[in-house]
């Protein structure tokens, strides 16, 4: 399992779950104290010294490295969660020249998912397909997504959440249609509202938190991760689920059209050139006969 966001909150609750599974866990954070105690964490949960990496998403010069790093070290990649999010600010743009929360929320994770493919398409077998689980939000609903430019600065932190949600959304039901034959099942879920780091700067969400009917604990937050992760049922290409159950989003958010035009553009956006074999049953290496490469 690789887990991003896995310093804090709903993805250091997952990570602890699947360490105490018995699971090998791979974290990645940012802040370097958080990923250590994260790293102490899952330890004690799973008698085992998870390996960690750290990197900014912030930077694509830092998630191109580890992403390098992990696909070198891992050959295969049962389960890749996309839970790295942040309410960022919106002041100004990424060195990398893009609004800080679409580059966060979706290009970082697009770009990840990108260079560890193969890895999942190593792990899958006919029984067992492997899984990418991303973590979207309810703010997709709010979302102004340009799908052909999706770095184009946003005017708020809320509208570039929104946004980047929606994209998580549209890439895993992209990713479902590109990778499927590879043996990948990607799907999407809605935590709930969680008590952890998020949103701390954010004076509505803080406010929100004194209502603790509202909130729910990291570990609840993980538990349809986990489940997606896991559970036969849970194999729906492209679903979108909360609270283990299927969930409803906007059309903005689950036109394939705007699917496959935000997946091109990302591709442009991150410096990845369009791979020949990602078209779902029309590539050169349409069946999953190339499982184990790399
Ligand atoms: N909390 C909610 O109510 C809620 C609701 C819907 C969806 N979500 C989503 O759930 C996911 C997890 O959030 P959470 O609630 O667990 O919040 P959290 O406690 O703030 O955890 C966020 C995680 O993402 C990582 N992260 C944030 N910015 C990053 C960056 N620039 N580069 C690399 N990693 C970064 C953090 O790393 P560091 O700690 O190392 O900085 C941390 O591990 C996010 O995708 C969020 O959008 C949360």
């Amino acid at each position: 399992m690789v887990i991003t966001g896995a310093s804090s909150g709903i993805g250091l609750a997952a990570a602890t779950a699947f360490a105490r599974n018995g699971d090998d866990v791979v974290l990645l954070g940012r802040h370097p104290g958080r990923l250590q105690a994260a790293v102490e964490s899952v330890r004690d949960a799973g008698r085992r010294t998870p390996a960690a990496y750290r990197a900014d998403f912030a930077r694509l010069e830092e998630v191109r490295e580890v992403g390098r790093r992990v696909a070198a070290e891992h050959e295969q990649i049962h389960v890749l969660v996309n839970n790295a999010g942040q309410l960022a600010p919106a002041r100004r743009l990424t060195a990398d020249g893009f609004d800080p929360g679409m580059q966060v929320n979706h290009l970082s994770g697009f770009l990840l998912a990108n260079l560890l493919v193969d890895r999942l398409r190593a792990a899958a077998t006919d029984n067992e397909p492997a899984r990418m689980v991303t973590t979207g939000s309810l703010a997709e609903a709010w979302g102004t997504l340009d799908v052909s430019r999706p770095g184009r600065r946003q005017i708020s932190s809320w509208l570039a959440y929104g946004a980047g949600k929606q994209a998580n959304l549209l890439f895993t039901i992209e990713a479902a249609r590109r990778w499927g034959s590879y043996g990948i099942v990607p799907t999407c879920f809605f935590p709930g509202l969680i008590r952890s780091r998020f949103g701390r700067r954010s004076p509505l969400f803080t406010l929100a938190r004194f209502a603790p009917a509202l909130f729910q604990s990291s570990e609840q937050g993980a538990e349809t991760l986990l489940w997606l992760a896991n559970d036969p049922a849970a194999l729906v290409p492209g679903g979108y689920f909360a609270w283990r159950r299927p969930m409803v989003a906007t059309g903005r958010a689950t036109n394939p059209d705007r699917a496959r035009r935000l997946w091109d553009a990302s591709l442009a956006a991150v410096g990845l050139e369009r791979p020949a074999v990602d078209q779902a049953g029309q590539g050169v290496e349409g069946d999953r006969s190339g499982r184990g490469e790399g």
